[in-house]
């Protein structure tokens, strides 16, 4: 950017020169024909009226720049107040300004690119945020939504410009979003619940108004999922009532036959004794139970400790069987141990691994029927090798075959306490297999039995 200036001033006087000898010479006779006085005369007058009108031209030609210079140097001090101190209104400082403008366009280029790096920053931030984030205008329009957020509300196009209510039917949203622009100032936290085909997702939402000059100006929303949570907290709150309803009754029991006796049937010899044995089993039961909430307890916080070493499948389970002897016998089940004495050896802890086979062998002869049938299988395959305990027993319901590896879940409460259950025996089974990188499920059919499979890795 350069105004050469002088030079079209020098342009101009050299101009009106022209001119006015062009005028003198089609007014006055021939150049040639006047004195040689006349033609000076006539010279020195063309001079000094070129002189006077470059003169009156280059002031005019100044004060038409120097209004729009002003108006510049104006706009630039709005800018960056200051900035246009440097530049005086001079015909010989246009340069100068020129200058200044250069710097300024120089400035006005490293600003763009320092605010293209933040914006830039910023979007990063905003697209690797594992919440999601909703930003709306002022009138609760949606500006921006990240991707977290669109697969959060299953969104699939693109929601700009659409007001939330569109995108999800939640009306909650829609609270928090106006109260947030009629309050600018306050942090609004809320707890909603969205209800999809699916399932049901538990969201935290926090809004805070985007404020200028104490305006709000739009809303950022940030979604916080905390389904499995809230989802966690139930299942620990029903474990700790779980825990306490299992724990009350034999402790009632013991407590209550505890008292008769004291009360005075200890006398009576006969009711005594079995009064004594409800207060061994119950206790029985305590004992029981206490073992394997230690043991889950255990196995859920990780501490306990894994010796992974090969194991021969077949003999794991035949000393399994010779403590489950009595158990068959009295049921007169016939359990066959069918897994080749040449299967491949699986990497196991060997004392979880008898716990694991010792709990699913006590199901099959506990729910089975008498003179029932157990058969144990083993299977070659890739990696693993997979294991089937079948049993000829009562089997169970089709829609509470995946709820059985819960916690204190029992098809038949009673039957299952009857026959000295915890409840907790297929949790604990499922939590050494998935330590072992292994998988358990179960097949059954009602009243014909029940399979489980689990497969466990080959050493
Ligand atoms: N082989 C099986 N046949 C039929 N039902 C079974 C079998 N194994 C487990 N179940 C059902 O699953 C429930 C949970 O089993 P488990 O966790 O071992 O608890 P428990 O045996 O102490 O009741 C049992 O109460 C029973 O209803
Ligand atoms: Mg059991």
């Amino acid at each position: 950017m350069r105004l050469k200036i002088p030079h079209k001033l020098a342009v101009f006087i050299f101009l009106s020169l022209i001119f006015f000898l062009a005028l003198i010479y089609f007014t006055q006779p021939p150049l040639r024909q006047l004195p040689a006085e006349e033609i000076k005369r006539i010279f020195f007058l063309a001079v000094i009226l070129g002189f006077l009108l470059a003169t009156i031209s280059g002031y005019l030609i100044f004060a038409w720049v120097k209004r729009p210079v002003q108006k510049i140097s104006r706009a630039l001090d709005q800018l960056w107040p200051g900035s246009s101190s440097r530049i005086s209104v001079k015909a010989d400082d246009i340069e100068d300004l020129a200058r200044a403008m250069d710097v300024m366009s120089q400035k006005i280029n490293e600003d763009v690119n320092d605010i293209m790096t933040h914006k830039s920053h910023l979007e990063a931030v905003f697209l690797s945020m594992f919440e999601g984030v909703m930003v709306l205008d002022s009138q609760g329009a949606i500006m921006l939504m990240n991707q977290p957020l669109k697969d959060l509300l299953h969104v699939t196009h693109d929601p700009t410009g659409h007001r939330p209510l569109e995108i999800v039917r939640n009306i909650d949203i829609q609270d928090i979003i106006e109260t947030s622009l009629r309050t600018p100032s306050s942090l609004i936290s809320k707890e909603i619940v969205l209800f999809f085909a699916q399932d049901e997702k538990i969201l935290r939402v926090h809004a805070s108004s985007i404020q200028y000059e104490g305006k709000a100006e739009g809303v950022v929303l940030v979604f916080h999922d905390i389904s499995d949570l809230r989802r966690l907290e139930n299942i620990r709150k029903d474990f700790v009532a779980n825990v306490s309803h299992e724990l009350r009754t034999p402790v009632a029991t013991i407590r209550g036959y505890a008292e008769t006796l004291l009360d005075g049937a200890l006398d009576d010899k006969e009711n005594a004794k079995e009064f004594l044995r409800i207060i061994h089993a119950d206790s029985e039961r305590l004992s029981l139970l206490i073992n394997d909430l230690l043991d889950l307890s255990r196995l859920e916080s990780g501490k306990i400790i894994m010796d992974f070493k090969p194991s021969h499948l077949r003999s794991l389970v035949d000393q399994v069987l010779i403590r489950l002897n009595v158990l068959a016998q009295e049921k007169r089940i016939t359990i066959s141990n069918q897994i080749p004495e040449n299967s491949p050896s699986v990497l196991a802890d060997q004392a979880s691994i008898s716990q694991v086979f010792f709990n699913l062998i006590e199901n099959a002869i506990k729910y089975n029927n008498p003179e029932g049938k157990i058969v144990i299988l083993a299977q070659d395959k890739e990696n693993h090798v997979e294991i089937r305990i079948e049993d000829t027993g009562i089997g169970i319901p089709p829609d509470e075959i995946p709820r059985v590896f819960e916690r204190f879940y029992r098809v038949d409460k009673a039957h299952s306490r009857q026959l000295g259950g915890t409840g907790l025996g297929l949790s604990i089974v499922k939590h050494i297999i998935k330590l072992h990188e292994g998988e358990i499920f179960a097949q059954s059919r009602l009243g014909e039995g029940s399979t489980f499979v689990l497969t466990l890795p080959k050493a």
